[in-house]
């Protein structure tokens, strides 16, 4: 089989994440897929803010701070967020950028750059490493969207955590027959 086709249907995420990552040259190829969104009216309403080394403890001071300003905050959901950015030795942190004053409705713009993420989750895995795509409660805080300078219309569409999956993957297998049917 082609295996860009075999890829495509073999792919599978992995939350168990431990170095090596992609290196500077693999991940510029990483980056570039992800442009290769498809991207209605050419808008590239992306924006890709590389996470790694000692950024990523930062990261958790900002997910910390958003989670003890919250009333009665338990120590240990602090600690959890401060460890969160640590899951991977890479993130990509990817956000929607969406222009306004185009008949291209927002939604669209949204979609285009879900599709890039899939397009790097796809590029990662070619390339022999793993990632996966989280969001959760921070990815829609308006200060993690600040730290990222998401604009107010903006915003995070993942937090796409690479590096070299830590246990074995299996694909699970799907029936294709109740999602497709002959229309008409
Ligand atoms: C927009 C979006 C947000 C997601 N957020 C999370 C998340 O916060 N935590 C998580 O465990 N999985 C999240 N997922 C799902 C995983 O990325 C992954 O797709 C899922 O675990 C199924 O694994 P698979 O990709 O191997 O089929 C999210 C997926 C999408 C598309």
């Amino acid at each position: 089989m082609n295996t860009t086709i075999e890829l495509l249907q073999t792919r599978v995420s992995c939350g168990k994440l431990v170095a090596p990552a992609p290196i500077e040259a693999e991940l510029e190829q990483i980056l570039r897929c992800g442009l290769r969104g498809p991207d209605h009216g050419r808008l590239k309403p992306w924006r890709f803010h590389v996470v790694q080394g000692l950024a990523r403890n930062k990261l958790g001071e900002v997910f910390a701070g958003v989670a003890s300003a919250q009333p009665e905050c338990p120590q240990s959901k602090i600690d959890k967020c401060l460890a969160m950015p640590l899951r991977a030795p890479l993130m990509v942190v990817v956000a929607c950028e969406p222009q306004l004053d185009t008949k291209i409705p927002a939604s669209e713009q949204l979609l285009a750059v879900g599709a890039a993420v899939q397009n790097m989750q796809v590029a990662i895995s070619a390339l022999g490493y793993s990632s996966i795509w989280r969001t959760g409660d921070m990815a829609y805080t308006s200060t993690v969207k600040q730290a990222f300078d998401v604009s107010e219309a903006g915003s995070i569409v993942a937090f796409l955590y690479i590096g070299t999956a830590q246990v074995a993957l299996k694909t699970p297998e799907v029936a294709l027959l109740p999602y497709v049917k002959n229309w008409i």
